[in-house]
């Protein structure tokens, strides 16, 4: 390692490192792609990304092992949600083939800044789809960059394993029942930053928000899924078409069972219903999983397990997931790439 960075230190922030990989579509084909230092886009004044939001992105992280090997966690799943975004916004598709090599390019050219096993910290990607070309009409582009950039972080949210509040939103919505919430587009964030902004100002670390169809039930946060622990040993997460489909929330549905014993439920959290929940976080590739203290809905302050310390089975779901993260613990078959 010849990089001197506070590793145990860093927050989730830019960074800009020696390289990134990008692509460009054009006349109906993918160029080759290559590795680049040059850490800007150059594109048309009337791209559909700029105007009409016609991009879509990823977030996942390479971990260094205690060895020092560096892995990914199921990037074909980001691969695959990439694809479906695309279909959503009528956007080209990235191979998956061509996303995962474009991934490991950008790690082993950065790897001297995928952060040293133990610090906590590690290097996220973001691979990123956007419409590019001169198009005026609301319509899809002819033309595409696919690129695929990554910088070392730390916590997304303050503390790691320290318990956040949150507040619950009735006044905005980050997505419409039959909208684009289940797809990782720019446009459900950039809907979630006017009640963030206000969440954040009030103290916040983050928003719940409720189904826009009822406004009864919890989707998620602004920058990752819920879950709740039941006292019945139930781990419960949302199932709702306008969330983001969250690849951490789908391995912890299947470790909560399979690993920890605990009864795996997609299903309705009704946000009068806070009760029955002994536990909860928000889980998410950036967040990992977050301890909620207390959700805050109107003159309800909802404290689940503890406001200062985390509970016992989200500790132990924590541990499971990045234990198999940082190759400390047998992963199920499949989830683990080495770069
Ligand atoms: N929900 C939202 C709105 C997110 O931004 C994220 C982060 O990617 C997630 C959920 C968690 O998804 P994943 O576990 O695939 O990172
Ligand atoms: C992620 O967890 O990868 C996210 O995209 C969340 C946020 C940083 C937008």
């Amino acid at each position: 390692m010849t990089i001197d960075l506070d590793w145990k230190n860093l927050d989730f922030s830019y960074r800009k490192l020696p390289y990134r990989y990008i692509s460009h579509y054009k006349d109906g084909a993918w160029d080759a792609g290559k590795l680049t230092e040059d850490a800007t886009l150059h594109i048309s004044e009337a791209s559909p990304s700029l105007h009409y939001g016609q991009q879509g992105f990823e977030g996942l992280k390479a971990y260094r092992t205690k060895e020092g090997n560096v892995q990914l966690f199921r990037p074909d799943q980001n691969a695959a949600r990439l694809q479906k975004t695309a279909e959503r916004l009528r956007m080209v598709s990235v191979p998956i083939e061509m996303f995962l090599d474009a991934v490991k390019q950008v790690v082993k050219a950065n790897i001297d800044y995928v952060p040293p096993y133990g610090t906590g910290a590690t290097l996220y990607l973001r691979p990123l789809l956007i419409g590019v070309g001169g198009i005026m009409g609301v319509q899809p582009a002819n033309e595409y960059i696919f690129t695929v950039f990554a910088m070392p972080v730390g916590s997304y949210f303050k503390g790691g394993l320290k318990p956040s509040n949150f507040i619950v939103s009735h006044d905005f919505d980050r997505a419409a029942p039959c909208g684009t919430g289940q797809a990782k587009v720019g446009g459900n964030y950039a809907a979630s930053l006017m009640p963030g902004y206000k969440a954040h100002a009030a103290g916040y670390s983050d928003v719940v928000y409720l189904d826009p169809a009822t406004h009864t039930k919890i989707e998620e946060a602004g920058a990752a899924n819920f879950f709740g622990i039941t006292k019945n040993d139930e781990f419960v997460t949302p199932l709702s078409p306008s969330i983001l489909p969250s690849i951490t929330k789908y391995s912890l549905l299947q470790l909560a069972e399979e690993r920890l014993g605990l009864k795996a439920i997609e299903g309705d959290v009704f946000i009068d219903q806070l009760d029955k929940f002994v536990e909860a976080g928000a889980c998410g590739t950036a967040a990992v999983i977050t301890p909620i203290g207390a959700i805050d809905n109107g003159a309800d302050h909802h404290v689940f397990y503890s406001e200062t310390e985390v509970g016992p089975v989200t500790r132990r779901l924590y541990d499971e997931l990045t234990g198999i993260q940082f190759g400390v613990i047998d992963a199920p078959k499949g989830w683990i790439y080495t770069v």
